[in-house]
């Protein structure tokens, strides 16, 4: 066994140095891609990207090279966009050209470029406009799926009544946004116990772990060599194995009750969808494509909130101040006795604040998701031809000293005007921007409104540790910005 892994490790490297010397380094004779440091045969800028502290690497360079540059994922070259101007201009300005998603070889392997997130060109615009239209008909942003959250915010409430002693947020937390998304998915919420669920957002949480590992960073870096290596990255794609025969059994339960007339869910309507288009060769309608825009939409749209609540509890416990003030809003606009509705949002400038600086400071998706050309494109005075990887990187932008005040602190004033109004920020883009613009910001910031104002109207949480000891650096921050792990006491108010 050491012998063949040797060997392989061998073939790929002088494989890689006869690309290389064939291709030059991407940088062909027609591109002319902004500079960055020296890529290295095989490796390419490896040594430059500390993979424990990538964002702090990429910060050095922005540092040295300006608001974009060339790095080498390997032989693969990749243009970091630092910077709110930088990152504007190309997604927004320039957003057709800016549109195509770029290179992520650990979730190409399962993918296959079938889902929302991770295909191109026509697919990817259709399988998306079916996906916006469909998260509409069953209520994204909309009053049905308000009631959804205010019901699921509350049975969040009595497993958090419930605890005795100090607890982590992290599993109660996943379960309640996992089940918004399932009432919409699936037509219904489950159980915090019901075993598959259980399952279920255990393979999507394990998954979301791992892709932030040193591993996945190397398939990324190395797909050809990583993927006849043993290690933990092949629990991603045994993970999603079973995650696929979860989705498959969902599905044929659901054709199995399937009324045309009266579709209750997104699967319904996508196997309906298949129904019809099911003599023509070249729709984008099947098992396949249905499996992975399901799995898009739990895998989106369960970790990122989740993660997000957990950092905004944990900034409320280090700041109990902003927490008091929230709070006094709250008994203000709705008092203790109703649920928090979304009309109160803009009755409560202070609190709207409060969440827009939580997403901004916290920055869990920091490096965003990769983009690439979707033509040969002029930019800044470079040439990029089409199918350039491009990194809009989305921590220079939340720290971006000309958009915000005090970029590296904790502070809702950046969000607040001079007489207390809620100020809307362009630099404000934890949903990326552009034409992939995350498909669930409105599901989003409607579950983070209605679940922080539900348990701040019920619970103040105490640390188990001095507040000064809370420490808000992240525990790891590679694809995912992820908080540290913390306990606290949910005490009724
Ligand atoms: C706080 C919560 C969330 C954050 C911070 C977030 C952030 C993001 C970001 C940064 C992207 C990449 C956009 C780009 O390529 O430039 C993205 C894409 C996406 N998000 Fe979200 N998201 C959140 C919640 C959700 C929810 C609830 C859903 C599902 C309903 C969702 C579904 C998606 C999908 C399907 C994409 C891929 C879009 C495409 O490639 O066209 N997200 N999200």
């Amino acid at each position: 066994m050491e012998v063949s892994l040797v060997t392989i490790l061998l073939l790929a490297l002088c494989l890689s140095c006869l690309l290389l010397l064939f291709r030059g380094d991407g940088r062909g004779t027609k591109a002319r891609l902004p500079p960055g440091p020296q890529p290295l045969p095989f490796i390419g800028n490896l040594p430059h990207l500390d993979a424990k502290n990538i964002i702090r690497s990429i910060l050095a360079l922005s540092k040295q090279y300006g608001s974009i540059f060339t790095i080498h994922m390997g032989s693969r070259p990749v243009v970091v966009l630092c910077g709110y101007q930088t990152v504007k201009e190309a997604l927004v300005d320039q957003g057709e050209e800016f549109s195509g998603r770029g290179d992520m070889p650990v979730l190409f392997r399962f993918t296959q470029g079938n889902g929302i997130a991770f295909s191109n060109g026509e697919k990817w615009k259709i399988l998306r406009r079916f996906a916006i239209q469909t998260l509409r008909d069953f209520g994204m942003g909309r009053r049905s799926i308000e009631e959804r959250i205010q019901e699921e915010a509350q049975c969040l409430v009595e497993e958090f009544a419930k605890t005795k002693e100090p607890f982590d947020p992290t599993f109660l937390l996943g379960c309640s946004v996992s089940n918004v998304i399932c009432s919409i998915v699936f037509g219904d919420r489950f159980d915090y116990k019901d075993q598959h669920f259980l399952t279920f957002i255990g393979l999507i949480n394990d998954n979301f772990r791992l892709f932030s590992s040193p591993c996945a960073q190397m398939y990324n870096i190395f797909p050809h060599v990583m993927y006849y290596l043993p290690g933990p990255h092949n629990q991603i794609f045994a993970n999603f194995e079973k995650l696929r025969a979860l989705v498959k059994e969902m599905a044929k339960a659901h054709q199995a009750t399937l009324d045309p007339s009266c579709p209750r869910d997104y699967m319904d309507s996508f196997l309906l969808k298949m129904q019809q288009e099911k003599e023509d060769p070249l729709s984008f309608f099947h098992d396949d494509t249905l499996i992975m825009t399901t799995h898009n939409l739990f895998f989106a749209g369960t970790e990122t909130l989740g993660t997000t609540l957990r950092y905004a509890l944990l900034i409320l416990m280090k700041f109990p101040k902003v927490t008091a003030k929230v709070q006094e809003e709250i008994m203000k606009v709705i008092g203790s006795q109703r649920s928090p509705s979304i009309t109160d949002r803009a009755k409560m400038p202070y609190t709207d604040a409060v969440i827009h600086e939580v997403q901004r400071f916290a920055d869990i998706i920091p490096m965003g998701i990769p983009h690439a050309l979707t033509r040969d494109t002029h930019f800044q005075g470079f040439f990029f031809p089409e199918g350039t990887n491009v990194l809009p990187f989305l921590h220079s932008v939340h720290r971006d000293p000309t958009q915000f005040k005090s970029p590296d602190a904790f502070d809702p004033a950046h969000f607040l005007d001079g007489n207390g109004a809620f100020r809307r920020r362009d630099a404000f883009m934890p949903f990326s921007a552009g034409k992939r613009l995350c498909l669930g910001e409105a599901l989003a910031r409607m579950e983070l409104f209605l679940f922080l104002t539900t348990l701040l109207q019920r619970f103040t949480f105490q640390p188990t540790c001095p507040r000064e000891q809370l420490d808000l650096s992240p525990l790891m921050s590679g694809i995912g910005s992820v908080p540290r792990p913390y306990a606290f006491r949910a005490l009724s108010r």
